[in-house]
């Protein structure tokens, strides 16, 4: 069960060579290439004469043709060439799927084509800026359904055990956590005030001391996320307080792509507004990031075969009031939007 109608990352654009790239995506098998002119296309990656993936093919110009016997698709899926007959045959046509780059990263939309609206893809609101450093962004595919992810990016409470050496800190484990709705996703926050730095943040504050810390975990419907991290003087922060100038900012970006019920694919690059130009701190902030992932990558793909396996009936906590808010109306959204298109 998944939305279509939705941006959702494909792919790196470095991953998309000279060749074309194939990749699946909530259960559609996709060949992505890049035509002569630079333009990204996305076809579904079986070609109508005998389903041979287009992925094995060539890009020629702006098209592709299949390797098996030469078919030629242009960038809308429409078959431009068929060896051997005059024109190609009635209905040699695949799907095509709008897509964009944008950070660095190509964004494709599953639904109907006509609904695609580039300025709909997640915004990243410091992108460009010089002041903020940005790291060269990763992923990983986790052997789980992506929502046991977005549980999990709607749950702050989770490093006080899953990242001890990382983000955990004074108050992580039971400071209560603030749940802000909107028609857009859903935000878990809470500030802890005068408490000792989290370890992956100590070695970049300006100041010395205690700090005041925001986690702020805002997860956007149907499964991207923006972690927002603040930390400052202790004595400077909490809510409605202006940004200190000593303060720590890290963006933490989040884009899940379900490949199928079972396995995800999670995608991240993270800003921050110190060492901008520190090609050595981003090189560390991606090595921590990464470690803190495959801890969760443990726990989560670990809870989805316990969840999968048990027959024990299942608690739920305080804490995951907000990853149940979300789940209660994403599911909305994709019945709704089943009961449209059938
Ligand atoms: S399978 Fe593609 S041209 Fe025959
Ligand atoms: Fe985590």
């Amino acid at each position: 069960m998944f939305l279509r109608n939705a941006w959702y990352v494909a792919a790196w654009e470095r991953e998309v060579g000279e060749a074309p790239y194939a990749t699946t995506i909530l259960g559609d098998q996709v060949a992505i290439y890049r035509g002569a002119s630079g333009k990204y296309a996305a076809l579904a990656d079986a070609c109508p004469h005998r389903k041979v993936p287009l992925s094995m093919g060539r890009v020629k110009g702006d098209d592709v043709e299949c390797g098996y016997h030469g078919l030629v698709f242009d960038c809308t899926g429409s078959c431009v060439r068929a060896p051997g007959d005059a024109k190609p045959p009635q209905g040699a046509q695949v799907r095509s799927y709008p897509i964009e780059p944008r950070y660095g990263l190509l964004w494709i939309w599953m639904g109907e084509p006509q609904l695609a609206d580039p300025s709909e893809i997640f915004e990243a609101e410091h992108w460009g800026d010089p002041a903020w450093g940005t790291t060269a962004g990763d992923d990983m595919v986790f052997a789980c359904n992506y929502l046991h992810i977005t549980d999990n990016l709607l749950d702050p409470s989770h490093v006080a055990w899953v990242h001890p050496g990382s983000f955990a800190g004074d108050g992580s484990d039971d400071t209560p956590l603030q749940v802000t709705i909107a028609d857009d996703g859903v935000t878990v926050w809470r500030w802890m005030l005068d408490t000792g730095p989290a370890p992956f943040y100590a070695p970049y504050l300006r100041f010395a001391g205690n700090c005041d810390r925001k986690q702020q975990y805002e997860m956007r419907y149907p499964c991207n996320a923006l972690i927002k991290a603040y930390v400052s003087p202790a004595g400077t922060g909490g809510e409605d307080k202006p940004v200190h100038p000593d303060a720590f900012l890290m963006d933490s970006f989040n884009f899940l792509t379900p490949v199928d019920e079972t396995t995800t694919r999670y995608f991240w690059f993270q800003m921050r507004n110190v060492a901008a130009d520190d090609a050595e701190a981003s090189r560390r902030f991606a090595a921590s990031v990464r470690g803190a992932f495959e801890e969760d990558r443990t726990i989560l793909q670990a809870s989805q075969r316990g969840m999968a396996e048990s027959t024990s009936s299942n608690v739920n906590l305080r804490t995951d009031s907000g990853g149940i808010r979300f789940r209660h109306r994403l599911a909305q959204m994709i019945e709704a939007e089943l009961a449209r298109l059938t």
